[in-house]
């Protein structure tokens, strides 16, 4: 990551909570436990040296069980709380050095927070309570409506303006929250558990709202869950917190293939893999390939006896994927004596781009048991190839080491 990719960069960020801090501190960097200092100090570790960097328009998903810090920390990074030791450097600058007019401004401006519960005011309207943000800044009338209009349309709330938040059900008053943190602009977005209090199905829709609000208008995102399947969802890297502390940092596959810690593992177990796991991970790179325009029937068949495999895939000088040639076809071809493969080669076999899913590629399994090619976005040269046996075994898959097992025995096959 360059610098100047990076907003917001927190460099081994402790919270204490308790009166003890110095003592407390200090037992922190000595590795104590949270428990240990709480005993010892009765102070409690709201964060244990943190450290990460936040790309700009990244969604950053922080989660932990209840208690595990993720409020503590969403709220350091823009000083609602102060944090005990470490910083927290926003657009380059480190905002624990700054003063509190500066601050303030700052956080006006360039972070907004949406709460789980909602926090609106009841007696206001919606629009009201969307423009409030703005009103504190002494913004004119005028000027906020607008901003605050331009903020529910965009949630789609547009008709609902001079309703009162009580008189919407609880989805449509988180769109209002978003509302209220998008009309002021903000490059970055804190979202504590915002979605968190929804009906699930409502829950749903918000997630792909966001997605698609997102899409359109790349801010910087920090969102906190304790739900695996709406931080893999949303985000683009996840950091998993235990006792104040980050156990691991890094997109929603790392996390899932190679869990850090029991902790992170446990949290891993229960998610449906079929939706993570891409055709990049499964494949096969650099198999063995077939050159068109090099390659006769002859060497076809030698290149089949030594690798012991019955389809290979079938590249043009530019090694971009034409299909696949199967050993009966390549026999048939020597028998006529052919010198070149063309005609013999089967064409019509599926092909993917490297961030297909498991649950992508499944419709792709056929009677013919044709491997699937994965190819390039861009330039379509061929990457690799996926097994239908593999994805079999990836999408009916139960238990970690079985796979491994049955990696090693395919391997040694
Ligand atoms: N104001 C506070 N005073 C003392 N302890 C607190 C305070 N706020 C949070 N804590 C403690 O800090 C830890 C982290 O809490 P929090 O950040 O709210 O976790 P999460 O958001 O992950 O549920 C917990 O042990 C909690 O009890
Ligand atoms: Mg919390």
């Amino acid at each position: 990551m360059s610098k100047d990719e990076i907003k917001i960069e927190v460099e081994d960020l402790s919270l204490i909570f308790g009166n003890n801090k110095s003592q407390a501190l200090k037992m922190l960097k000595d590795g104590k436990s949270k428990s240990e200092i709480l005993e010892k100090t009765k102070c409690t570790v709201g964060v244990n040296k943190a450290s990460f960097q936040i790309k700009t328009g990244e969604v950053f998903v922080i989660m932990g069980l209840s208690g595990s810090g993720k409020s503590t920390l969403i709220r350091c990074l823009n000083r609602l709380i102060e944090p005990t030791d470490g910083s927290v450097i926003v657009n380059n600058v480190n905002i624990t050095n700054q003063s509190n007019d500066e601050l303030l401004e700052a956080r006006r401006t360039e972070m907004s927070m949406v709460f789980q519960k909602f926090g609106l005011l009841p007696h206001r309207t919606v629009i009201e309570n969307v423009a409030f943000g703005l009103e504190i800044r002494n913004e004119p009338k005028e000027k906020r409506l607008e901003k605050a209009q331009e903020a529910l349309d965009t949630v789609g709330l547009k008709g609902f303006e001079y309703q009162k938040p009580s008189q919407l059900s609880g989805g449509m008053q988180q769109r209002v929250g978003l509302a209220r943190a998008l009309a002021n602009n903000p490059e970055v977005l804190l979202m504590d558990e915002a979605f968190s209090a929804l009906d699930p199905l409502i829950k749903s829709d918000m997630q792909d709202e966001l997605l698609a609000l997102q899409n359109k208008l790349h801010k910087t995102i920090v969102f906190i869950t304790h739900d695996l399947d709406e931080a893999i969802k949303v985000g683009d890297r996840i950091a998993i917190m235990k006792d104040g502390f980050i156990d691991q940092i890094g997109t929603a596959e790392d996390i899932l293939k190679k869990p850090a810690t029991d902790y992170v593992k446990a949290f891993v177990e229960k998610v449906d893999r079929k939706t993570i796991i891409t055709a990049g991970t499964l494949m096969w790179r650099k198999p063995t390939v077939i050159q068109f325009e090099k390659d006769g029937p002859e060497s076809t068949i030698r290149k089949m006896r030594s690798t012991s495999e019955n389809a290979m895939p079938v590249v043009n000088k530019d090694h971009e994927f034409m299909g696949f040639i199967w050993l009966p076809r390549v026999l048939e071809a020597e028998k006529q004596d052919k010198k070149t493969i063309e005609g013999f080669i089967t064409t019509d076999c599926p092909s993917v781009y490297e961030d297909y899913t498991v649950e992508d590629m499944l419709p792709l399994i056929s009677n013919t048991k044709s491997p699937i090619a994965v190819v390039n976005k861009e330039n379509k040269k061929l990457l690799g190839i996926v097994s239908q046996t593999s994805l079999i075994i990836e999408a009916t898959r139960f238990d970690d080491r079985e796979i491994v097992e049955l990696k090693e025995q395919a391997k040694e096959q």
